[in-house]
C-alpha cells in the first residue's frame, strides 16, 4: 500500500472501474468519429493519464495535442481568472475537436477553452471529461461524454492532484479533510 493511501479516506473508483467506463467512452467514440480522424485535445496536467488510456481504447486514426492553463494555483477554489500556459501546435480549423479534460468543477477552465478553440473554426468541437461535480458548477457548460458523477467530494489520483501530489495513484480516491483544510 503506498503511503499516499493514508491521506484518503475512500476509494471512488478503483482502476478497473475506470478501464472499464473509459473502453466504453472509447468505443462510442471510435463510432461517433469514425472517418473523422478527431483531434483530441488534453488540458495538462490532469487529463493526461485519461488520454493515454482514451486513445489505446480508440480503434480509429485520430490525433491528440495539448494545452495548459492555469486557473487554480496549489489552492482548492477557483479564482475564475484563467491563463494559457501552452496553446496548441495543430491548425485545427475544420477540424474535429475533441477536448480531454480530468475534471469539472465549476465549469469556468472548460468554457474558457471551448470559447477560445470555437474561435479557430473547428468543424466540430466537443468535450469528454471524465469525472463531471454538476452541484459545482457555476455556469452552463457543454459537456458531451463524461465517465462518472461525483459530489463535491476532493476527489484525486489517476491524474488529478492536490498541490501537485497523488496525480501518480492508479485509482481515484477521496482526500481527507484534514489534508487540505
Ligand atoms: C483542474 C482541472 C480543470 C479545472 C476544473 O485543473 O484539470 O482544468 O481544474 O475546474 P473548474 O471547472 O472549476 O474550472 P488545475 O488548474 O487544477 O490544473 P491541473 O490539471 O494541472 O491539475
Amino acid at each position: 500500500m503506498s503511503e499516499m493511501n493514508l491521506d484518503l479516506s475512500a476509494v471512488l473508483f478503483d482502476e478497473n472501474t475506470i478501464r472499464n467506463r473509459i473502453l466504453d467512452i472509447g468505443a462510442q467514440l471510435s463510432i461517433e468519429y469514425k472517418d473523422k480522424t478527431p483531434i483530441l485535445i488534453c488540458i495538462l496536467k490532469g487529463a493526461s493519464l485519461f488520454l493515454c488510456d482514451l486513445i489505446r481504447s480508440m480503434t480509429i486514426p485520430l490525433e491528440i495535442d495539448f494545452m495548459s492553463i492555469s486557473s487554480y494555483g496549489s489552492g482548492t477554489k477557483s479564482t475564475g481568472v484563467v491563463q494559457i500556459r501552452k496553446d496548441i501546435d495543430t491548425d485545427i480549423h475544420g477540424r474535429h475537436v475533441i477536448i480531454v479534460e480530468d475534471i469539472v468543477d465549476s465549469g469556468l477552465s472548460l468554457n474558457y477553452i471551448m470559447d477560445y478553440l470555437k474561435n479557430h473554426n473547428p468543424a466540430s468541437i466537443k468535450t469528454c471529461v471524465l469525472l463531471n461535480k454538476p452541484k459545482a458548477h457555476k455556469i452552463d457548460v457543454q459537456i458531451d461524454y463524461v465517465g462518472f458523477d461525483v459530489g463535491n467530494e476532493f476527489a484525486v489520483g489517476y491524474g488529478l492532484d492536490y498541490a501537485e501530489k497523488y496525480r501518480n495513484l492508479p485509482f481515484i480516491g477521496i482526500l481527507k479533510e484534514e489534508v487540505y483544510s
